[in-house]
């Protein structure tokens, strides 16, 4: 019979039999996944595995810093942080088009990723495998894809080069996505981990939309984006969205605050909820909430001076705006 303890009693068995004593390594993003696969990992064969987390500066606010302190602090895992923030904004400084924005920031980590692999070589004996969370949807998505057309290219960790030859050792293969979070609850990976919402590859450099992903632009997105969390949470509500998020279009808008003409960002908040991210319903969400994170958004941040909300369903819209 299924239990997350016996999952995880199995595949520690399972992942012992694949590495032997050999080294590994595993690329962290912060996501239920990739959270949940280190640790069976870490449980399995400890510091023989290497975690690195990198930064591309376009995770949410403080994302990275629970990432770097649940792993290496609680968890004890041997991590490597790589901040990389200033190479991703350079190399996508000039664009603006969803799809090179994508190529660039899934080009950039793999090179980023790839250069941590090899030092973590030098001097001794690299890894030979490489985790990944891959989970029984992908494995079907991707087996079952006939020419099916790429409406948006998905970045994850993957398409790394000849070169850095790996085994993969994927502990997730067979379980569906409540299995992960229940497995992951059973190593005692904290709620807010489990329970994450999705978050794209290229994170929030294609929620800036219409114009360059700036630093500028960029934090005031994460700090639109951390009020809309904190409001979701304390409503009770985020395990019911499969994602809420919010969208910087670069318009500015004349509004009126005091006795001033201000002109300032829209702010769009973008909810859904989804079983799998195909198909997805806009969110009713209570008029008084939304209420609240535009006041608290208009309040707070200087540069916004207007909050709107998307009300399209997927299809015809996309959950992401790029
Ligand atoms: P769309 O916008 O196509 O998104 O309805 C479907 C799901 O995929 C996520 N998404 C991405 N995930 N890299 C990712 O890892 C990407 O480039 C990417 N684009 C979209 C999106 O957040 C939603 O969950």
């Amino acid at each position: 019979t299924w239990s997350a303890a016996s999952i995880v009693e199995d595949q520690i068995r399972l992942i012992r039999e694949q590495v032997g004593d050999k080294k590994v390594i595993c690329g962290l993003s912060g996501g239920v996944d990739s959270s949940v696969a280190a640790l069976l990992v870490h449980r399995a064969i400890g510091d023989q595995l290497t975690c690195v987390f990198v930064d591309h500066g376009m995770m949410r606010k403080n994302e990275g810093d629970q990432v770097v302190k649940t792993f290496r602090d609680t968890f004890k895992v041997p991590l490597v942080a790589v901040d990389a923030e200033d190479r991703f904004l350079s190399k996508l400084s000039g664009t603006s088009e969803p799809e090179a924005k994508r190529k660039i920031i899934g080009t950039e980590f793999i090179r980023v990723f790839e250069e941590e692999a090899l030092k973590l070589a030098e001097g001794g004996e690299g890894a030979k495998f490489l985790v990944q969370g891959t989970l029984y949807s992908d494995v079907i998505e991707s087996g079952g894809g006939t020419g099916a057309a790429t409406i948006k290219s998905h970045h994850n960790v993957g398409g790394l080069p000849d070169d850095l030859e790996f085994e993969l050792v994927e502990p997730l293969r067979a379980l569906f996505k409540d299995e992960v979070r229940a497995v992951g609850a059973e190593l005692g990976l904290p709620e807010r981990l489990v329970w994450r919402q999705p978050f794209p590859g290229p994170g929030l450099a294609i929620r800036v939309v219409g114009g360059e992903a700036t630093k500028e632009r960029l934090d005031l997105l994460r700090d639109a984006d951390a009020i809309l969390q904190d409001e979701i949470r304390n409503a009770g509500l985020y395990r019911d969205l499969w994602q809420s998020f919010c969208v910087l279009p670069d318009v500015r808008t004349v509004g009126v605050q005091g006795d001033e003409r201000t002109y300032g960002y829209v702010v769009v908040i973008r909810a859904v909820t989804s079983d799998d991210a195909m198909t997805a319903d806009w969110a009713r969400l209570p008029y008084d909430l939304l209420e609240q994170i535009a006041a608290r958004m208009i309040g707070e941040l200087r540069e916004v001076n207007r909050v709107v909300l998307d009300i399209t369903s997927k299809p015809p819209g996309t959950i992401e705006w790029e």
